[in-house]
């Protein structure tokens, strides 16, 4: 009747694929315990490590949870405690960790009613409160684990993405917090056909790839000609820790999610190492305080 969850921290974007490509981070994320209640409806319980609304429609997680109970004539309701490690605005899918646990938790509660592609939707409502509309690019990898693909939204269709085996990812993360929604009210609503045409040519190239462990070929699509120029601006030192990353090895590096996180993929644990270290020592000068991590990709 209780459970605990971790929920994963997530990487959206990964430069080609705008609020379709996104990643699972291993070893960083939030907990939470959900338990059924005989009070019917979602009850926000308890919050700890960060000032968010008890409210349950205010909640991401409350939000969430409601539109999985929804369609469900269910005679009891469930609490839920979040327990945030995951800071708001970092750009590794904070809100998702708590809207994709919420419908993940509830679902293995009721014997697993809904497959886990189904619950991406559901969570997709919750992250909607945060970021002012529905993207799924870090509700679904961290529903589904590894790379995802959003092939479309209406319906929605999502694709777990096979990887090598040799793949990393270092994050760094500076303490400042840039909302989703002002990072996406920077965006033009129209773009060149030009611009278009490199972006879904690298898209293709990434996910190719992936799936015939082209290392070089990845590398070589980790390019965003239309998001990242619109937004680095937000992200003190962007331009000197991505060349940094790019110098040590990196096959790419850009803005993970809306930022103002910076990631970089890399091939094997050593160079992830040092392209680690060669990030953390370009932010030191910067005076904003950070943190770094790094993962397996599985
Ligand atoms: N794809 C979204 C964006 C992710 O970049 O705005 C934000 O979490």
């Amino acid at each position: 009747n209780e459970i605990k969850i971790f929920c994963p921290a997530t990487i959206a974007n990964l430069n080609c694929g705008f609020d379709v490509l996104g990643l699972c981070l291993e070893g960083i994320g939030d907990e939470m315990i959900i338990r059924k209640s005989t009070e019917k409806g979602i009850k926000i319980t308890k919050i700890t490590g960060a000032d968010l609304p008890l409210e349950t429609e205010k909640n991401v997680a409350g939000v969430a949870a409601l539109a999985i109970i929804h369609d469900l004539d269910l005679e009891h309701g469930f609490e839920i405690e979040i327990h945030k490690k995951i800071k708001a605005g970092s750009g590794i899918g904070s809100s998702s960790a708590s809207a994709a646990g919420a419908v993940f938790g509830i679902n293995e509660l009721l014997g697993k009613p809904f497959a886990k592609h189904e619950l991406v939707d559901f969570a997709m409502k919750g992250e909607a409160v945060a970021s002012g509309c529905e993207h799924a690019d870090n509700v679904a990898p961290c529903l589904l684990g590894g790379f995802t693909l959003v092939r479309g939204y209406n319906p929605l269709d999502v694709i777990r993405i096979e990887s090598p085996s040799e793949l990393y990812a270092v994050v760094l993360h500076p303490h400042i917090e840039v909302k989703t929604s002002d990072a996406r009210a920077v965006l033009l609503p129209m773009i060149p056909m030009k611009d278009a045409i490199k972006q879904w040519g690298n898209l293709g190239g990434f996910i190719a790839g992936l799936y015939t462990n082209d290392y070089n070929l990845i590398g070589c699509s980790l390019n965003d000609v239309i998001v990242e120029p619109a937004r680095k601006h937000l992200i003190p030192n962007f331009d000197e820790v991505k060349n940094t990353a790019l110098q040590n090895g990196a096959l790419g590096s850009g803005i993970s999610g809306a930022g103002p996180s910076i990631f970089a993929l890399c091939k094997g644990q050593e160079i992830a190492e040092k392209v680690a270290f060669s990030m953390s020592e370009s932010y030191q000068n910067t005076g904003i305080t950070f943190d770094i991590h790094l993962s397996k990709i599985n």
